[in-house]
Order: C-alpha cells, then sequence, then structure tokens
C-alpha cells in the first residue's frame, strides 16, 4: 500500500508558530504510523510564497520578494527537523518546475474553455488573499483577520468553478470520508447548496507581479490560491513523475479549518476540470488558541515551536500536541497544560514504568528478559494489550490521535497497577516463587516493547532511547513492524536489558501555596493553654489533633537526594503533587515506590534537607527488632483516591 500525506504549504510572511508546527506534526505522527504498518509513505511539506501578502512583508523589512522567500523558507525547512518531522518532500511555489507546471495546467484549463476574461468588483481581503462573500462578513469585517477588505473593481480572469458544482456535491455525498471530520463535510455542503460563483484567478500586473505570468496574457500573474494548491501534484513530478503515478490517487491533505472552502472547492473543482480522479481525503482540525483567540501572526499571540523545545523538550511537545487536541476541535494552548501532561502522563506514568521495569530487570535477572513460567493464568496484560492494539489501529488510521494516545495510556496505568499487585520485590526473596517472578518480569518487558513500537510515530526520539534500553536495535522489526510484530508474546527471552537516563525529567511546577498558609494559621491560633496541654506528658487534646492534615497521597516519583545515603526525594499526589523528603534509603529502593499508597501530615512547615524543601512528611512505623530499628511505611488498602482525608 502507499500513502501520501500533505500539510498545506506555509505562507512565508510569517515565521513557523505552533500552529504549523501541529499539523505538520500530525501529518509526520501518520507518515510514521503508515511506515509502521508497512506502507510506502510520501509526506510532503513546504511554502507558500506568491501574492499579496509576501510581497508586501518584503516590502516592509526592505528586501526583494526572492531574498525574503529564501530566507523565511529556510526557517521553515530548519524547524522541521528540530521537531522530529522529516518530510521526503520541501515544496516550493518559487520552484522553477513548479512554476512551469502551474503555467502547463492553466493553459490546459484555458484551452479547455473553463477560463473566462471578465470585470469584477467585490470585497477584497489581503489577509485571505481572496474576495470575501457578503454572507462571510462579520460586522462588516473579515471574521479571521478582524479588517475590513477593499472593494475592488478590475478586469480579470474567471475560473468556472461552478461547472463543476454538481459533480463535487455528488462525489462528497457518495464518499463519506472525503472530508472529515463530519461537520465539516456539512459545512461544505451547505455552502454548495447555494450556487457556486466562479473563481477570480488572475491579478493585473499594475496591481501585483510577485506571481507566476499567465501563459495566455503577460498583463497577468496568476492568484496565489489556484497556483499553490497545485502543488500537490508538482511535489510529485505531474504529469509525467513515477510518484505521481503511485500516489495521487491515495493523496491526503490535512489542513486546518481556516482554508477549508479552497480546499474542499476550489481544488476539486479544479481538479475535475483537469479531468484527473479527486484526492483520497481531507482531515480538518481546529485551531489552537490562546485566551479563547485563534493564535496567528496577525494578532500576535503566537507560540514559537523552538522555544517550547527547549523548554520542554521535542518529545513532549509532540505529544502535547496529539494528546491535548481532540483532531477536529479547538484546543488551547498553556504553558501549565504543557507541564501537566509532562509530568503526569510522562514522567510518572509512561516514564516510571520504564524506570522500574528496567531497574528490576538489571537487578533481579541481571538485565536479561526472562523466560516467563507459565501464562495462562496471568493474562492481565495481554489481554488488555490486545485490545489496545486493535483500538489503536483503527483510531490512529482514522486521525483520532488523542483516542489513541489515551488506549495506550490504559495499558501503562494497568501495568503499573500490575507492578504494585505483584510486589516482584517480595517474589525475589522467595526462592520458591522465582518462576512466578519471571512470568511478571516478562509481562513488563514486552509491556514496554509493545509500547515502544505504538508510540513511535509520535514519540520517535524518545522510543530509539527505549529500545536502546531494552537491548534493541532501533531499526529491529520487533518495534518497526506493526503487521509482523504488533501482538503480544513476541519478545524473545535472554536479549539484554541496559539502563538508560530518566526518560523525562520533571518539570517543576509553581509552589503550591496551602501548606505554608496552613502552617502559618496554625501558628496564629496557638494560644496559652493549649502549650501547656501539650507539655502535660504528651497529651493533646482533640482540638489540635484535629489540625494535624493527614491525608492518603500516591507516590509517583521516588529519586535519591544528591549526597545523602538515607534520603529518598519523592514526588507525592495527595491531591496536588508536592515533594516530600523521607529517610527511608535505608529500606526502600527508589523503583519499588511508585504507585504505593501512603500516609502523610500534609500541613507541617515546610523545611529543607540537603537542598530539597520538603513539604509535608510520610508516616511509617519504626520497628524494631534484635537492637535495630527499621522503618515500614504506612500504607492503605483498597482503592483510595490520593489526597482523601484520614479522619
Ligand atoms: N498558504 C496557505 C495554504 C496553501 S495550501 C495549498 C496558508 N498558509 S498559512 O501559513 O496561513 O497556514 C495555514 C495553516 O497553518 C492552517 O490551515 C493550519 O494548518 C496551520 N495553522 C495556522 N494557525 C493555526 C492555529 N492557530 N491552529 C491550528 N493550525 C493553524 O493558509
Amino acid at each position: 500500500m502507499t500513502t501520501y500525506i500533505t500539510t498545506p504549504i506555509y505562507y512565508v510572511n510569517a515565521q513557523p508558530h505552533l500552529g504549523h508546527a501541529y499539523t505538520t506534526i500530525v501529518a509526520d505522527t501518520y507518515s510514521r504510523f503508515r511506515r509502521l504498518t508497512g506502507d510506502t509513505v510520501r509526506f510532503q511539506t513546504g511554502t507558500d510564497e506568491h501574492g499579496d501578502k509576501i510581497a508586501e512583508a518584503a516590502e516592509k523589512e526592505g528586501c526583494s520578494p526572492r531574498e525574503y522567500v529564501d530566507r523565511i523558507s529556510a526557517m521553515f525547512r530548519t524547524t522541521w527537523p528540530l521537531l522530529d518531522i522529516a518530510p521526503d518532500n520541501f515544496i516550493r511555489t518559487t520552484d522553477k518546475k513548479h512554476v512551469e507546471t502551474v503555467q502547463a495546467i492553466l493553459q490546459q484549463v484555458y484551452e479547455k474553455g473553463d477560463i473566462y476574461f471578465d470585470k469584477y468588483t467585490g470585497l477584497y481581503c489581503t489577509g485571505c488573499e481572496r474576495f470575501l462573500t457578503e454572507k462571510e462578513l462579520v460586522d462588516g469585517t473579515c471574521p479571521d483577520h478582524k479588517t475590513v477588505p477593499d472593494e475592488i473593481t478590475e478586469e480579470n480572469y474567471f475560473f468556472r468553478m461552478s461547472r463543476y458544482q454538481q459533480e463535487l456535491i455528488d462525489h462528497i455525498k457518495s464518499n463519506p470520508d472525503f472530508i472529515t471530520p463530519e461537520r465539516y463535510k456539512n459545512e461544505v455542503l451547505s455552502f454548495l447548496s447555494e450556487p457556486l460563483e466562479d473563481l477570480c484567478i488572475s491579478r493585473p500586473t499594475s496591481r501585483l507581479v510577485w506571481g507566476i505570468p499567465l501563459p495566455f496574457d503577460g498583463n497577468f500573474v496568476t492568484y496565489v490560491w489556484f497556483d499553490a494548491l497545485i502543488n500537490y501534484l508538482t511535489g510529485l513530478g505531474y504529469p509525467d513523475g513515477e510518484q505521481f503515478e503511485s500516489c495521487w490517487n491515495v493523496a491526503e491533505h490535512v489542513i486546518a479549518k481556516d482554508i477549508l472552502k479552497p480546499h474542499a472547492i476550489y481544488w476539486p473543482t479544479m481538479i475535475l476540470s483537469m479531468g484527473l480522479p479527486l484526492y483520497k481525503k481531507l482531515h480538518v482540525h481546529g485551531y489552537w488558541n490562546v485566551d479563547e483567540t485563534k493564535m496567528s501572526k496577525s494578532i500576535g499571540n503566537v507560540i514559537r515551536p523552538v522555544e517550547l523545545i527547549e523548554e520542554y523538550g521535542v518529545d513532549s511537545i509532540r505529544y502535547f500536541c496529539l494528546r491535548e487536541m481532540s483532531f477536529g476541535l479547538d484546543a488551547s494552548f498553556s504553558s501549565d497544560a504543557i507541564v501537566a501532561r509532562k509530568n503526569s502522563d510522562l514522567a510518572n506514568d509512561l516514564g516510571n514504568l520504564y524506570s522500574r521495569t528496567t531497574a528490576m530487570l538489571v537487578k533481579y535477572t541481571g538485565g536479561v528478559v526472562p523466560e516467563p513460567v507459565s501464562v495462562d493464568d496471568d493474562t492481565v496484560l495481554s489481554d488488555l494489550a490486545e485490545k489496545v492494539l486493535a483500538s489503536y489501529y483503527e483510531t490512529m488510521s482514522s486521525f483520532q490521535f488523542h483516542r489513541a494516545l489515551q488506549v495506550v495510556w490504559e495499558l501503562i496505568s494497568q501495568a503499573n497497577k500490575y507492578i504494585v499487585s505483584n510486589e516482584p520485590w517480595v517474589l525475589v526473596k522467595e526462592e520458591d516463587r522465582l518462576g512466578r517472578l519471571h512470568t511478571v518480569l516478562y509481562n513488563l518487558a514486552e509491556t514496554l516493547r509493545l509500547l515502544t513500537l505504538l508510540l513511535q510515530p509520535v514519540m520517535p526520539g524518545i522510543c530509539e532511547r527505549m529500545a536502546q534500553g531494552l537491548g534493541l536495535g532501533i531499526d529491529s522489526p520487533l518495534i518497526k513492524d506493526f503487521k509482523t510484530n504488533g501482538r503480544w508474546g513476541m519478545l524473545e527471552p535472554g536479549g539484554n536489558l541496559q539502563k538508560i537516563e530518566a526518560l523525562f525529567p520533571r518539570t517543576d511546577t509553581k509552589k503550591k501555596q496551602p501548606v505554608k498558609q496552613g502552617a502559618k494559621q496554625n501558628k496564629e491560633k496557638k494560644n496559652k493553654n493549649e502549650q501547656t496541654t501539650e507539655n502535660r506528658e504528651g497529651v493533646i487534646t482533640f482540638d489540635q489533633f484535629q489540625k494535624v492534615d493527614l491525608r492518603v497521597a500516591e507516590i509517583v516519583c521516588a529519586e535519591p537526594v544528591k549526597k545523602s545515603d538515607r534520603l529518598l526525594k519523592l514526588t507525592v499526589k495527595a491531591p496536588e503533587e508536592r515533594i516530600i523528603v523521607a529517610g527511608i534509603a535505608d529500606y526502600y529502593q527508589p523503583e519499588d515506590l511508585p504507585g504505593l499508597l501512603v500516609l502523610i501530615v500534609a500541613n507541617l512547615k515546610p523545611v529543607k534537607l540537603m537542598g530539597v524543601e520538603s513539604q509535608g512528611m510520610v508516616l511509617a512505623a519504626k520497628v524494631e527488632e534484635n537492637g535495630r530499628s527499621r522503618l515500614v511505611l504506612s500504607s492503605v488498602s483498597g482503592a483510595v483516591p490520593p489526597g482523601s482525608k484520614v479522619a
């Protein structure tokens, strides 16, 4: 099978921002997913370099349009590798081959009688680079650019879009997946229920010279959309390139809703006029908003992907984009939302599962994947994995990336619970249960192998490291071939694991205040009476006891404290996240702790221990045995939500 996936070609009047990055991450992820499932893939992106907007931007910068487009186009091209985006082709509309092909197509459509000369008066929006209809305006302004369009009367060339209206309606109706999600298909059909106006496809050179000259009239250049849409063909070497033969009939375009009309109406009617088969699918997504407003250069609220990578790392950004936005709907961007996803989903859930499992394998079996002894009566993970694999395939194929990630996270969460309920650290101490230990460790290693396979399209960088840690080459079919190895039990026992650095270092969240406030209030309320009672034989009143904020907390992460043999730094959820430093390093290994529910005192005045601020205390029993004492952490039986008060 072949996949041909494209992004819009971006205007070079602005540098790449998160909106551009999102669409391109989506197309990259999809192309990696299709490769994983055995397809031959061609993924194309590029830059749109003609038109009013570009000419204006170049003038503002005081340089020639050519110099200007070369500079900004290069910015797009060099940004994509930083986001692990690997297109097979980067097209520019100023490429000679593209210009020639656009002219050949114009000539063909003109000779067919689908282009005619006429006079036209209309409302032109420079931001959109097109005439808007009265109906599209909101309070007399363009809804996207919030500007009043200019009324322009001109003689121009027009494309007979109306001639193909019915054929397009019929095609959309008989191919339900032609435009998805469905709301956008309905929007297009509703637009097509009114008679279509023909499309003005030229600009007089008296007004604009930065465009492709019309082959049949040197006084005009081509309207930028008629030029730009054709990139999807010229990038394949149309009309006689090999790629055109293999790719055109499977073309899938990804766009945001801002350019639905050119892609769902102008483009298909142009293709029909050329006598070619229509593209296969149009995938339409919503906007990234910042403070409820679409992120865009003209509004000035743009987020630069390069800055995000520096702050959070490329894998976290890719994951955040795909997990946070339901494809088709708008989503809100905020740094808090990225940090929450990174710390919770990536560092706590995935990162912990990976580090605990690999650490246990290194410790208990010398890093060798053990032979499972009995698998028949332990199918919790294998059963769920089979369901996850099926659902993942389905949802990734239909662009529901957030759903695909949700189901993968069900497996991660189940595997974390599996560690806690099977307690490998107890099994290892009981000789007659070593077989059981091996089964548990095998199941966890196989889960990690499947996660590496499934998450690769989304986070290729981190998955390379995961594969390396599992002792698998980055090109191993076990993580590169979904068709053969996208099922449970393919990991061969015997492989050698390696210890690798934490996958996702946590990003510090802003310190929460309730602990300090609680302590301060207590101090203010303290009265003499209480102090005397306190001093009397350690007796406290019920009132005093009530002031102690005892809570259930879940340990999400445990790390040694630098330069201390005794202390562990615990990140706990109670329900907000906080750091507690505990003197338990002699009795517990960090990798055994995540997932445990313990009791904490939540309103102790914070103290610094070896440079780390501890925001509370974990309760543990001090057990005296043979003249020595050890600490056993308090625990909670049953599933209690973190943060529950202890009464
Ligand atoms: N040059 C045209 C496209 C021609 S395609 C033949 C164009 N360029 S653009 O630079 O304005 O890019 C628009 C596209 O960028 C959107 O369709 C979308 O893919 C992406 N996005 C730009 N801003 C966005 C958001 N705020 N949110 C989501 N995607 C956004 O239009």
